[in-house]
């Protein structure tokens, strides 16, 4: 049981355990009782637990807290991010720091867009038998099957695109019978669309020009020269956007960009 008058994090706020309705859960098969409101990796530290590895920036993005879990009565497997999914009771926990699946080498100065590129290292692309099982376990709810079928199709444009919010957890891996390894394969096609066939950023390419340009220079060998008390006073007094800006804001004082 959590200590009394302990704080913990309830959806967000700090309360009194005595306010938080606690429900038990299994780690690694042993019983606590939990905050229903934490998410996972919040109720496996709640309840002791400290990660060393599986969490990275706990904001849903970085992949790295894949995890595997069972609902009482309920035969399958379900899979989830635990910095987002929340809790339930009886639910039995276990961590999988890192889901291992074939990802080849290859120096990506020497590839081409040629889509033969990606089946020449990833010839399991083909092994796909479109049983959908990978779309259905994405926590970022991204086609995966008609990805690696755009691949297949030779249409890299489309497989980058369609797994744009890949964040590389592996839970698809996990699912697979053709045992592709697709979450590398979509980002050597994102990879490739990125360097070879996506169009050039206009304004990417007058940023660079600007940088290089007198102006920008001249700015720079100015804080090149300064010292660190200097450096530190232009940090801290520099035009900061404000958290509830709109898309247009600009910065007041422009000249320098
Ligand atoms: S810790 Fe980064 S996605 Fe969960």
């Amino acid at each position: 049981m959590a200590e009394k008058g302990k704080k913990v994090t309830v959806g967000g706020k700090k309360t009194g355990t005595e306010e938080a309705k606690l429900i038990p859960v299994y780690v690694m098969g042993k019983r606590y009782m939990v905050p229903e409101t934490l998410t996972i990796m919040k109720a496996l530290e709640y309840a002791g637990y400290q990660f060393i590895r599986g969490c990275g920036c706990r904001g849903g993005i970085c992949g790295a807290c894949a995890t595997v879990y069972r609902k009482p009565g309920d035969y399958h497997i379900r899979v989830g991010l635990a910095c987002q999914t929340v809790v339930e009771p009886d639910m039995y926990l276990t961590q999988i720091p890192f889901y291992p699946a074939n990802r080849t080498s290859y120096d990506f100065s020497k590839l081409t867009a040629n889509p033969e590129e990606i089946f020449k290292l990833y010839p399991e692309v083909f092994r796909c038998i479109a049983c959908n099982s990978c779309t259905k376990v994405c926590p970022m709810d991204i086609q995966v099957m008609d990805a690696i079928s755009a691949v297949k199709q030779g249409n890299i444009e489309r497989a980058a695109t369609l797994s744009f919010s890949c964040i590389q957890c592996g839970l698809c891996v996990s699912r697979c019978m053709g045992e592709l390894p697709q979450y590398h394969i979509m980002q050597l096609a994102r990879r490739i669309y990125g360097s070879m066939i996506a169009p050039r950023a206009q304004h990417l390419k007058e940023a660079v020009e600007a940088a290089k340009s007198e102006k920008c220079q001249q700015a720079l060998q100015k804080l090149m020269k300064s010292d660190i008390k200097q450096l530190r006073e232009i940090y801290q007094s520099r035009e900061i956007e404000p958290e509830m800006a709109d898309e247009d804001w600009k910065p007041s004082k422009s000249d320098y960009l």
